[in-house]
C-alpha cells in the first residue's frame, strides 16, 4: 500500500539533487555520508565539488588527507571523511559491497546509512530508517514511543512492506515526504498522498525530542601574527582532533588578562588587534569564543608555560602564510570567522608592547 502510494508522488514531486541523477554506488555512498548530518541543501553543493575533485573511489583512496579534509571544510563532523577514505581504500581493493550487511562492515556505515545505500545503489529490499522515516511513520500510525524505540520497531515492520521493484526510490520517497511535507513543526497534511491512511492528520504529533543539552565553554583564542604568517596548531584528542585550529585558552580573557599571559610567558613586545567575539556551536557543545590578534617579530614557538590550560603547547604552533590559510588549508569553520581578523591586523608599523 505505501509504495503505491508514495511512488508516483515521488515521481512527480522528488527534488532535483545531484546525487539522484544515477544510482551509481560510489555517489550514493559519498551522498548517504554527507547527509548524515548535514542538511540537504549545506551538502549539495559540496557534493557537486567533491565529486568532481574525486570522481571515483579510487581517487577517493588515494587523496592526501589534507586535500581530502579541505573539500570537507563547511560540512562538519571530519570523521565522517577520515572514514569515508579508509572505506575507500577497502572498497577500492575488495570491490563494492551489494548488501547491507556488507556495508556494515566498512567504517563509518551504520544500519541507516548501509540500508539506504544498498536500497539506492543495489535495489535490495534493506530498510532505511533515519529521522525522517521515524517522523513519518510514527505519525502515519499514531505511534507516539520515543524515537529510538521506533527506530528499531520500524527497522522490522518497514522490511515486509518494502517493494520488490524501486526499493531504492520508495526509501528515497520516504525520506522526502518527511523533508518535504511531513516536517517536524508544521506538516503539510493537504498534500500528502498518505493522507488517507493517516491515524493523526496533523493532530496529536508526536512530541518534539528535547533540545540536547550542550555543554557550554568559554574560550580564548591567541592568532599570533608575523609579517603576512599567523600560526596554527593541530588540535590533540577531543574535539576536531586532528584538525588545525589557533591557540586556544579554555577560559575567558579579557584584554589585560591576555597581556598579562603573554608576558608570563615570554612575550616581550607584540600588538593586540581589536578582539572579536563568536559562538560556535556544536551537536552538544558550545563554544563561546573570544579572538586576539597577537602581532608580534617574536616567535610564538619558543613561548613558554603560560597561566592556565593551554590546549596545545606554543613549541606545536605552525607558522603559514595567512593567504594559505585561507586558500588551502582546512579549517573548521569553528575558527574560520577569525579570519578576517588577520586580515584585518596586517602591519601598520612596528609592535607596541
Ligand atoms: N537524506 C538522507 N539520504 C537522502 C537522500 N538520498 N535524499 C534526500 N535526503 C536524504
Amino acid at each position: 500500500m505505501l509504495p503505491r502510494l508514495l511512488l508516483p508522488w515521488y515521481d512527480t514531486n522528488k527534488r532535483d539533487l545531484p546525487w539522484r541523477e544515477n544510482t551509481d554506488p560510489y555517489r550514493v555512498w559519498v551522498s548517504e555520508i554527507m547527509l548524515q548530518q548535514t542538511r540537504v541543501e549545506a551538502a549539495r553543493e559540496h557534493y557537486v565539488r567533491f565529486l568532481r575533485e574525486l570522481p571515483t573511489v579510487e581517487a577517493l583512496a588515494a587523496c592526501p588527507e589534507d586535500r581530502l579534509l579541505k573539500l570537507w571544510e563547511g560540512l562538519g563532523y571530519y570523521s565522517r571523511a577520515r572514514n569515508l577514505q579508509k572505506a575507500a581504500g577497502i572498497v577500492a581493493a575488495e570491490g563494492f559491497p551489494r548488501t547491507a550487511a556488507g556495508w556494515k562492515k566498512l567504517p563509518g556505515i551504520g544500519d541507516y546509512t548501509a540500508g539506504a545505500i544498498a536500497s539506492i545503489a543495489f535495489g535490495e529490499r534493506a530498510p532505511a530508517v533515519d529521522g525522517n522515516v521515524i517522523r513519518v511513520l510514527s505519525r502515519l500510525l499514531g505511534d507516539g514511543r520515543p524515537a529510538e524505540t521506533l527506530k528499531g520497531a520500524f527497522f522490522r515492520e518497514l522490511e515486509p512492506a518494502l517493494p520488490r521493484a524501486r526499493c531504492g526510490d520508495f526509501t528515497q520517497s520516504l525520506m522526502e515526504l518527511g523533508a518535504t511535507v511531513c516536517t517536524p513543526a508544521a506538516p503539510l497534511c493537504p498534500r500528502c498522498p498518505l493522507f488517507p491512511l493517516c491515524r493523526t492528520r496533523g493532530d496529536a504529533l508526536p512530541l518534539p525530542r528535547k533540545k540536547p543539552e550542550r555543554r557550554r565553554s568559554e574560550m580564548t583564542l591567541l592568532l599570533f601574527c608575523r609579517g603576512d604568517e599567523a600560526a596554527l596548531c593541530r588540535r590533540g584528542d577531543g574535539v576536531l582532533r586532528g584538525m588545525y585550529g589557533f591557540f586556544a585558552v579554555e577560559r575567558a580573557m579579557n584584554e589585560a588578562a591576555v597581556r598579562a599571559f603573554l608576558q608570563e610567558a615570554g612575550m616581550r613586545a607584540f600588538a593586540l588587534g581589536r578582539a572579536k567575539a563568536h559562538k560556535h556551536v556544536f551537536s552538544h557543545l558550545e563554544w563561546e569564543m573570544t579572538a586576539y590578534p597577537v602581532r608580534s617579530d617574536e616567535d610564538a614557538r619558543t613561548l613558554r608555560g603560560g597561566a592556565g590550560a593551554a590546549h596545545t603547547p606554543f613549541g606545536a604552533l605552525e607558522y603559514f602564510p595567512v593567504e594559505k590559510i585561507a586558500r588551502e588549508i582546512s579549517l573548521p569553520s569553528a575558527f574560520r570567522w577569525c579570519l578576517p581578523l588577520l586580515q584585518a591586523s596586517a602591519p601598520q608599523g612596528g609592535a607596541e608592547k
